[in-house]
């Protein structure tokens, strides 16, 4: 089997600090003031890496990613000690992407080539929009000319680099989107990840809304948007293989496909998820989310996990579907049979592919249409149901 058939094996690594909140955020992600003890941080991943791999052993890691908060704050020897750590406890594969998830401050790019050095093939950058008005809308602490220069610096020090923008902002327009989109594309190697803006409850952003003083975009125009999204991307060779991320073909992040495919991931780090597999069950992980007390049970226990759920047989084909349906490449219905003990209703998957939501392809596989994509979470608790 070559590489991109064998089922994947990821590690996940949360590095939950950040130098600012942004309003609409509401990853785990903490603001100190104090200066964070990285040492400390990275004798406790090691240790939750050593736990979790004897728990799960045998593992062959194809992917590795550091997300956040921001990981672009370590030190590149933290990052390299992370990455010795899990090259200690398991076998990682010789081709194995790693990711490190960025901020396009000019400070941290400076550390580039310390990350390359540590082990980092990919960098995956969070530029949110190019121009200093959105920007400073979305509460950022960099300018778009930053980030463009933090862009030229991934692309001379990796091989493999992604960035991030959001789009469906307040005031934005088809136009200013599709000419932003098409500045971004003459930036971007191989990879981008394109998210409409959405309003978490929590965030300062969602009492804005609340409030009538933020307006985002009606459901019309954010389905323009969208369109105008997957239009400009095709065009000029980057396809949406998600519903939120466009590669040119190969050039998919490996690490993601692991989740959306329903494999296997280990999570390190506070608030980090996983999907272990043992004795034929699939556990559902969860570590604690707050830093200091991730650290304080790492230090007596070994790990920081607070959930450990074996999932039902009705609950992993559901994930399946939920997952897998993101993906262009759809899903297979005799997995999501084998996994449910039970076939998806040929009622159902008639009427959704009668109202183009959906097509069943000729070897079998289910997949979303681009009609179906803007309404997504509806075909899955249909198809679900
Ligand atoms: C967890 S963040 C980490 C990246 C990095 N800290 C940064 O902000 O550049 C990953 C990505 O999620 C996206 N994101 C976070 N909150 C979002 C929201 N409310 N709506 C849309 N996208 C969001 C942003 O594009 C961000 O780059
Ligand atoms: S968007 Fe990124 S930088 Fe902003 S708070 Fe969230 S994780 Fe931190």
């Amino acid at each position: 089997m070559s590489s991109a058939q064998r089922p994947g094996f990821g590690v996940y690594v949360h590095w939950p600090f950040c130098l600012s909140k942004c309003p609409y955020c509401d990853f785990n992600s903490h603001v100190r003031h104090a200066a964070i003890d990285e040492d400390r941080f990275a004798r406790a991943f090691a240790r939750e890496i050593e736990t979790t791999a004897a728990r799960a052993p045998d593992r062959k890691v194809s992917s590795i990613f550091l997300g956040g908060g921001t990981p672009s704050l370590m030190q590149p020897r933290t990052v390299g000690s992370i990455l010795d750590a899990i090259g200690q406890h398991w076998h990682v594969a010789s081709d194995v992407e790693v990711t490190l998830e960025a901020n396009p401050t000019s400070v941290e790019a400076t550390r580039f080539r310390g990350y390359r050095a540590a082990g980092v093939n990919r960098v995956s950058l969070g530029v949110q929009a190019l121009d200093d008005a959105s920007l400073k809308m979305l509460g950022r602490l960099h300018s778009a000319r930053e980030a463009l220069d933090a862009v030229a610096i991934a692309r001379a020090a990796f091989d493999r680099y992604s960035f991030d923008l959001i789009y469906a902002r307040p005031d934005q327009t088809p136009e200013m989107w599709a000419g932003e989109l098409r500045r971004a594309i003459a930036e971007a190697a191989e990879h981008l990840s394109l998210y409409q803006l959405t309003i978490e409850e929590g965030t300062p952003f969602f009492g804005l809304h609340a409030a009538g003083k933020l307006k985002t975009p009606d459901e019309a125009l954010a389905r323009t948007l969208y369109d105008v999204t997957q239009e400009v991307c095709g065009k000029h060779g980057l396809p949406a293989y998600e519903i939120s991320n466009h590669a040119r073909p190969g050039a998919e992040c490996r690490h993601n496909l692991v989740y959306w495919r329903g494999e296997e991931y280990a999570g390190i780090g506070p608030g980090a998820h996983g999907r272990l597999d043992s004795g034929g069950l699939r556990h559902a992980t969860a570590t604690e989310k707050r830093p200091e007390g991730w650290l304080m049970r790492v230090e007596a226990n070994g790990h920081g996990m607070v959930t450990d759920d074996i999932l039902n047989s009705e609950e992993r084909a559901d994930e399946y579907l939920l997952m897998g349906l993101r993906l262009n490449e759809g899903i297979d219905p005799g997995h999501y049979r084998a996994l449910s003990g039970r076939a998806l209703d040929p009622a159902r998957i008639a009427t959704l592919t009668d109202e183009g939501a959906i097509t069943v392809d000729a070897s079998g596989r289910l997949r979303v249409t681009q009609s179906g994509f803007p309404v997504l979470d509806a075909v899955v608790a249909d198809l679900a149901a």
